[in-house]
């Protein structure tokens, strides 16, 4: 289970635009939580995704109804076994998204945290069952992915995406 690195800012959004965190947001964190400690609270949900309490105990209100959450009457609440399942579902799509970027030499947490949160909200099923074999295959075949790696170092944080990056010969 990997904690979100320190300040990392309100995930799930490219940088610059103004939003609220999405249900899955909730249901991740709130997954990530229960996986933790064994249930969660709304304080703890504000405090992983920077916002208010009233925001949290409102979007609670909506997954309750949807039958993810079970409420516990000191305690907070914890998921249901519907919850647990798309929990984990957006659990482990992180966690690909995530493996995948530090594969591909990335190793400044906060950057590989927000990147994630953003792509995993659009990435497609077939996309990331792609990157999850290439995950696969670039850790069984190290030499070769070595080769790649000392082929494109990594582009300054800030730089063109494009026109700056190095292409592999
Ligand atoms: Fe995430």
């Amino acid at each position: 289970m990997v904690a979100p690195p320190p300040g990392h800012g309100k995930p799930g959004r490219p940088r610059g635009e103004v939003s609220t965190p999405s249900q899955e947001d909730y249901l991740e964190v709130i997954c990530r939580l229960v996986e933790a400690k064994g249930y969660a609270r709304v304080s703890d949900i504000a405090d992983a995704l920077q916002i208010s309490q009233p925001s949290v105990s409102k979007m609670i209100r909506r997954l309750n109804q949807d039958g993810l959450l079970e409420v516990e009457r000191y305690r907070g609440f914890t998921l249901t076994a519907k919850g647990r399942e798309q929990g984990g579902l957006l659990v482990r799509r992180h966690s690909i998204l995530e493996r995948f970027l530090k594969n591909l030499g990335m190793t400044d947490r906060a950057v590989v945290w927000r990147d994630v949160e953003g792509i995993e909200h659009f990435v497609s099923p077939v996309t990331l069952a792609r990157l999850q074999a290439l995950n696969g295959f670039i850790e069984a075949h190290p030499d070769w992915w070595q080769r790649f790696l000392a082929a494109c170092p990594m582009v300054e944080e800030g730089a063109h995406p494009v026109e700056d990056a190095p292409q592999a010969p």
